[in-house]
């Protein structure tokens, strides 16, 4: 069983970036020198999924152009002889195959995912949340895919949190397994209130799942926030069938929230080939100041 296409949701409204997010996807904002969601596609691409499905809604045509042909400003580009930036940009458009299905309600994780099954059609597929970046030397999407390969089951991402941070995040419940860092799932909740669960297990948005999850998603009934939650549809799926959590090797960035995406922004740029030695210069100076 090859997991051959991944699901990125990009229909949210971005509420946490305004104003920035007023007029530009929130998966449009730049870490560095490119937007937040090419790395998400970067890394799906080098873990050798062929396919993404992008889930979207009005107003995000930005995020399919960034990675279209753009004929007009390849013409241009030519025309000044600025080669090497052109076949940067000829490279972002043929990256992978991608496909777009509108989620036309926004009811909800849940409910994006499942608008993709026609899409996905009876086989394992990836989901990847544009907030999530994760630094690490294997991309942690391939990480998932080589545990796939070994179970052959659903796999969530998961994160140690402090315990006072629980409630933002889907939490899972699971035995150590015997793989390293892994862990088959008893119970998960989203955002669970405070105390009301032991583990510090919080799930990061990289998902491989099985594609019974789209029938059970068709009748999950609304749960936390009044959405659909992917949680809550996981949890029945690890009842019909097993389900593993992988605690992955990396750093997350949650780019969906101001100081995250901060924080993100300072990681990538210290690492970047052209930028970075100048960047941590800059830091240790400033750090100087403060
Ligand atoms: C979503 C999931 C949640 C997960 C989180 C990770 O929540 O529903 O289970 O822990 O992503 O980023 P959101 O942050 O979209 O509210």
């Amino acid at each position: 069983m090859k997991v051959r296409k991944a699901v990125i949701p990009v229909a949210g409204l971005g509420t946490r970036f305004l104003p920035a997010t007023k007029a530009i996807p929130k998966e449009m904002l730049t870490i560095v020198d490119r937007p937040t969601i090419q790395y998400i596609v970067e890394e799906v691409v080098s873990s050798g999924v062929e396919q993404i499905i992008f889930i979207t809604s009005e107003g995000k045509s930005a995020i399919e152009n960034h990675f279209d042909y753009n004929f007009h400003l390849d013409s241009v580009l030519k025309e000044k002889n600025k080669t090497a930036l052109g076949k940067e940009l000829d490279e972002i458009s043929n990256l992978i195959d991608i496909v777009s299905v509108r989620q036309k309600k926004p009811l909800g994780l849940g409910h994006a995912i499942w608008t993709a099954r026609h899409v996905i059609g009876n086989e394992p597929f990836m989901v990847c949340l544009g907030d999530d970046l994760v630094l690490s030397d294997i991309p942690c999407a391939k990480q998932m895919l080589d545990l796939f390969h070994d179970v052959g089951e659903s796999i969530v991402a998961v994160k140690r949190v402090p315990q006072d941070q629980t409630y933002q995040y889907g939490i899972v419940e699971g035995e150590a397994n015997g793989r390293e860092r892994t862990f088959k799932v008893s119970r998960m909740v989203e955002k669970p209130a405070p105390g009301t669960t032991d583990s510090d297990l919080a799930i990061i948005g990289r998902y491989i799942l099985m594609p019974e999850i789209f029938d059970i998603l068709s009748t999950t009934t609304p749960g936390h926030g009044g959405e659909i939650q992917l949680t809550d549809a996981l949890l029945a799926l690890s009842k019909a069938r097993e389900m593993y959590a992988y605690e992955f090797r990396g750093i997350r960035y949650d780019a969906g929230d101001k100081f995250g995406y901060l924080q993100a922004i300072l990681a990538y740029g210290i690492r970047h080939p052209e930028l970075g030695e100048d960047l941590i210069a800059h830091i240790q100076e400033i750090a100087e100041t403060l």
